[in-house]
C-alpha cells in the first residue's frame, strides 16, 4: 500500500535556493509530490508540529530557526516513502550526515547551538498523519 510523508524544506534550504534540488532528489527517487505550499511558520504551528520537543533545551533555537523565513511543505507519496525520504535526508547533524544525502551534501555546522539541517521528514506513519494535518489543515 502506498504511504505518505510530510517534508519541509526548512528556511535555510529555501533561502539558499535549494528547494528545487531537494524536491528533485525526492522526485528522482520515484516518489510523487501530491501537495505543495510555501508559508511562514508561526510558533503556534511549530508547537503542534514539534509537540514532542517543546520541553527540550534546544526548542527555542529550533523555533528561531524555523521562523527565520519561508518554508516549503510537501506531502510525498510512495511505497515505504517515510524510510526512503529519511535515507535521502541523512543524519540530523549535517556535519556527520553521509555524503550523497541532502544534509551531507548541502549542510554543515555553524557557530552557535542551532542545527541548520535543511529538511524535515516524518519518522512514522503516525507522525506523518499528524504532521500532514498540521501543515495542510
Ligand atoms: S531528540 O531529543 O533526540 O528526540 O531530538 P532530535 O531528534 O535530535 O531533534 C528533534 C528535532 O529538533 C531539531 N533540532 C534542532 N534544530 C535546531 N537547533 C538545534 N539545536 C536542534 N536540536 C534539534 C532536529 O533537527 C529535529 O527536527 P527535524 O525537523 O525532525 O529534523
Amino acid at each position: 500500500m502506498s504511504e505518505k510523508t510530510l517534508i519541509l524544506v526548512k528556511p535555510d534550504g529555501v533561502k539558499r535556493g535549494l528547494t528545487g534540488e531537494i524536491l528533485k532528489r525526492i522526485e528522482n527517487k520515484g516518489y510523487v509530490i501530491t501537495q505543495l505550499r510555501m508559508l511562514e511558520a508561526t510558533p503556534e504551528l511549530l508547537a503542534k508540529h514539534y509537540h514532542e520537543h517543546v520541553e527540550k533545551p534546544f526548542y527555542s533555537e529550533l523555533v528561531e530557526y524555523m521562523t527565520a523565513g519561508p518554508i516549503v511543505a510537501a506531502v510525498v507519496e510512495g511505497t515505504r516513502v517515510i524510510e526512503g525520504v529519511r535515507a535521502l535526508s541523512g543524519a540530523t547533524d549535517p556535519t556527520a550526515a553521509a555524503p550523497g544525502t541532502i544534509r551531507g551534501d548541502f549542510g554543515r555546522s555553524w557557530e552557535g547551538g542551532a542545527i541548520y539541517n535543511l529538511i524535515h521528514s516524518s519518522d512514522s506513519p503516525t507522525s506523518a498523519a499528524h504532521e500532514i494535518s498540521v501543515w495542510f489543515a
